[in-house]
């Protein structure tokens, strides 16, 4: 079976203050019943997936493991690797990639964010089929995105032309270009964006890491040694913080040799952003997404998220409002992705 590990490390600035250091995105309902965590999870309950392994740091893990305990587990209680620090998703895919290949040499993984709205999953199901052949040889898949906009935010994929339905060689990967650069990937009409879904042999991955990053796996194999173990849970020991702060696109993306691409439209949206929050929201007749308890007059094309008092605007429009038991938001719609400032600026005063 291929095996889900799921990324959960992360913080999500750029939807501050809905998601903080102890609540990011990925631990948020965004409208829904059960949180993207947990979404993410649902994604894999079919015979062809195995136990999932869920990576996060130790500040969040309380919160996974209550989440876990609210959904049940087809194919057994996911394992909880637990990062002392964040240290991106370089480290925390080679730990998952070693504790894996040691129970099979043959651990084919999948590898998935968990803080991505997914419209059509049965489309990427499609794809990781397709994709298990080149993957099994030794291949690293991509699952790429049409690009839309210039989005400064995520990894473009260069791919050879189109094959129909088939793996397609990827020429070149670029992490997070800067804007004119993005500008002309995107018009060229052969990239794509990341998904920042990954599906590779664990040994493959780990051969990748030893070659382009092998400072990364000697910090997380030195982790690995000294980690305590528990029943659905392994933790890693403080060495694991030795490791440089890299993501896995960086390390390994923009430099292996042994990429493949899949085209998929599976109605995804990275949920990035207030703007993309409205986007993709329930929107009412003027256009509002609206949450919790809000009074308006004249109001349109705004996103309003209340939690516990009532939250009244007059005569404003296209703008957020977020209002949380310690911070309130008020920007522009247009600027709202400029949060991520504040965020890192309240982050460095601790
Ligand atoms: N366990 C763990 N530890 N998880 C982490 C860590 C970490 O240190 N850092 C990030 N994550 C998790 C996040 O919670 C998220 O689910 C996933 O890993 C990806 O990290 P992001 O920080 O959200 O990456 P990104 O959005 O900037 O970029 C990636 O995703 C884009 C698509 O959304 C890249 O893969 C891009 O190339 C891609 O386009
Ligand atoms: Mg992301």
């Amino acid at each position: 079976p291929i095996r889900p590990v799921i990324l959960c490390g992360g913080s999500g600035t750029r939807l501050w203050p809905l998601s903080r250091r102890l609540e990011p995105k990925q631990f948020q309902t965004l409208g829904g019943e059960r949180s993207l965590f947990q979404d993410t999870l649902a994604r894999f309950r079919d015979e062809e997936f195995g136990r999932a392994t869920v990576l996060v740091n130790a500040l969040q893990e309380p919160r996974v493991q209550f989440e876990l305990q609210q959904i049940d587990h087809p194919a057994g209680r996911p394992l909880v690797l637990v990062e002392p620090a964040m240290r991106s998703t370089a480290p925390a895919i080679a730990a998952a990639a070693r504790v894996m290949v040691a129970e099979d040499p043959d651990a084919v993984l999948l590898v998935v964010p968990s803080d991505h709205r997914i419209g059509r999953s049965d489309r990427l199901q499609d794809a990781y089929r397709a994709a298990l052949p080149f993957v099994q040889q030794g291949g690293i898949a991509l699952f790429g995105i049409r690009p839309t906009a210039p989005e400064t935010g995520f990894g473009y994929i260069e791919a050879e032309a189109d094959g129909a339905g088939a793996v397609l060689k990827v020429l070149s990967f670029v992490e997070k270009p800067h804007f004119d650069l993005a500008s002309r990937l995107v018009a060229d009409g052969r990239h794509t964006w990341n998904s920042g879904i990954f599906m590779f042999r664990a040994d493959t991955i780990l051969a990748e890491l030893a070659g382009h990053a092998p400072e990364v796996l000697a910090a997380v194999d030195a982790s690995i040694a000294e980690a305590s173990r528990s029943d659905n849970s392994l933790r890693l020991s403080q060495t694991f913080t030795a490791s440089p702060e890299i993501s896995i696109d960086h390390a390994v993306m923009e430099h292996s040799s042994r990429l493949g691409v899949l085209p998929v439209s599976p109605e995804w949206n990275d949920l990035g952003s207030f703007e993309a929050l409205w986007e993709t929201g329930q929107r009412n007749a003027e256009e509002n997404v609206l949450k919790g308890d809000v009074l308006l007059r004249d109001v349109r094309r705004s996103y309003i998220s209340g939690s516990r008092r009532l939250i009244s605007v007059i005569g404003l429009s296209n703008i957020v409002v977020v209002d949380t038991d310690d911070v309130l938001l008020v920007a522009s719609r247009a600027q709202s992705q400029d949060v991520k400032f504040v965020a890192q600026h309240l982050a460095k005063l601790g």
